[in-house]
């Protein structure tokens, strides 16, 4: 069995220089100005924006009550207790709003759209409900904003257009960068000879690093990543700032933000799993070695084992030379406790004292017996042999990413896509357990199979007995 470190270190590095990517539109310095406003309730160099407030009119600064607070950074709107903020979008407020019982009015001019902002009124002149502000700002400052509502819908989901849909693929260097890329294309080629996801061509970019630069550039609508490993917090902040959804297959960490889905499991997931490992090979006073800072001190927290003065099973967290220290001195101990470590961090195991034969174990997320007879075959078909990790990862990505573009329909928008995938419930991906997220769970999967180290066979084993 390779060591998973040994994998963890080929999807070290950020991907590799990518030819130069052409300037998609951008917004012009007008709807820059306009999107800050909407935002953030503020133009550069402009007068401040004040809102009106309520019945009484009590006077706040715009950066407090931005337009997105409300109408969300998407203008969807969102429910606010009780109160209902419009759809903003501009093919909604340019149709004329006819439902019975309520107030209809003719379609959204620009003119019109100043009242609302500036006097509360709709196009019919019925008044607004005071739960949406007035604004005070200038002419200048009000055709900015304007110029930007048309523009949003694109800004909002960038890299989608009507027959086309944009994705980023983040393949870290690597000696099988090359094959990754080319299992992606292949797959894409398929997919888009098949007619695309309702109507729309997959485009695939590969990503160049800096991860920031690319998003700037080739405004991906999502991002398929094989593994974060290495990078993974710098990546996760750039995510989140820039909001594009991202899949990415292998991580260590919690993915943290709303964007964020992992598809296997993390350290995390590892040590429950080895936790619950070390219940059914009957320890009764399981203890976690850590290293007290994070992530480990955190990770170990939310493992929730109580520590135990003479402990029959040790999960260890923390870096190699404490990995190798607790090795040690259960190997020197005439009843070896059972040594658990998540496989995304555990230093080789292959040559162990005989005294820890069936003691020391890891838990891996992901073993080649995952993978189903179809999805080998689909492999196959695509030109690729190998199961790696370091290969199918960002395959298996952008595979889910497809599938939720699916289930989201023709309607599709970076929200749209989120909620989907946080409706995933046991999908089959083929070369993976079942995934399965939720709105607080964005990892697909949980901590996987458990191998223990043979000392007969000098090397780790599936445990079918810890089963
Ligand atoms: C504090 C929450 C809040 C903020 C901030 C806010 N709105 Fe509203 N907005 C609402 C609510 C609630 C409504 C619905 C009012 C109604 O139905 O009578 C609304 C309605 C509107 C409408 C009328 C749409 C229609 O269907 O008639 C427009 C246009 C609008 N907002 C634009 C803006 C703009 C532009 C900004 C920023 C300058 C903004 N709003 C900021 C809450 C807000």
């Amino acid at each position: 069995m390779r060591r998973s470190s040994v994998a963890a270190a080929m999807f070290l590095a950020a991907a590799s220089l990518a030819a130069a990517p052409k300037l998609p539109d951008r917004l012009t310095a007008q709807e820059a100005r306009g999107k800050q406003i909407y935002l953030h309730g503020e133009s550069p160099g402009g007068k401040p924006i004040t809102a009106l407030m309520g019945d009484g009119g009590v006077e706040v600064p715009a950066t407090i009550v931005p337009c997105a607070s409300c109408h969300g950074s998407d203008a969807r709107g969102r429910d606010e207790a009780g109160v209902r903020p419009s759809n903003l979008r501009w093919d909604v407020l340019t149709r004329p709003y006819k439902a019975p019982g309520e107030r209809n009015h003719p379609p959204y001019t620009p003119a019109a759209i100043k009242r609302a902002v500036t006097m509360g009124l709709d196009p019919a002149g019925h008044k607004l409900q005071t739960a949406m502000p007035r604004y005070r700002m200038s002419l200048t400052q009000i055709d900015d904003l304007i110029a930007y509502l048309q523009k949003l819908p694109q800004d909002s989901d960038p890299g989608l257009t009507d027959d086309a849909v944009r994705i980023g693929v983040v393949i870290p260097e690597g000696e099988h960068a090359a094959d990754a890329k080319k299992l992606v294309e292949a797959y894409i080629r398929l997919l888009n000879r098949a007619g695309g996801i309702f109507g729309r061509t997959i485009e695939v970019r590969f990503a160049a690093s800096p991860l920031q630069t690319f998003i700037d550039t080739e405004h991906p609508f999502a991002i398929a990543a094989s593994s974060l490993i290495g990078n993974e917090e710098e990546y996760e902040s750039v995510i989140d700032r820039n909001q594009v959804p991202s899949m990415a297959t292998i991580a260590t960490l919690e993915p943290k933000g709303h964007y964020s889905f992992h598809v296997l499991a993390g350290i995390r997931e590892q040590a429950v799993a080895l936790a619950q490992y070390a219940a059914r090979r009957g320890a009764q006073h399981p203890s976690i070695v850590f290293e007290d800072k994070p992530p480990w001190r955190d990770i170990a927290a939310e493992v929730k084992i109580q520590p135990s003065a003479s402990p029959d099973a040790l999960i260890v967290l923390g870096p190699e030379s404490l990995q190798r220290a607790t090795l040690r001195t259960a190997a020197m101990s005439d009843h070896p406790p059972l040594v658990l470590i998540p496989g995304s961090i555990a230093i080789s195991l292959d040559d162990l004292p005989a005294t820890l034969d069936h003691r020391a174990a890891i838990a891996v997320p992901l073993l080649p017996s995952d993978a189903s007879p179809a999805a080998i075959a689909e492999l196959h078909a695509l030109g690729d042999d190998s199961l790696s990790p370091s290969i199918t990862g960002p395959f298996i990505s952008l595979q889910l990413l497809v599938e939720a573009m699916r289930r989201a329909g023709r309607d599709l928008g970076r929200e749209k896509l989120i909620d989907t995938l946080e409706g995933f419930y046991n999908v089959e991906s083929g070369l993976t357990p079942k995934i399965t997220f939720g709105p607080n769970r964005h990892t697909g999967t949980g901590g996987g199979h458990v191998l223990v180290w043979s000392g007969k066979k000098k090397t780790l084993v599936e445990d079918d007995d810890g089963r």
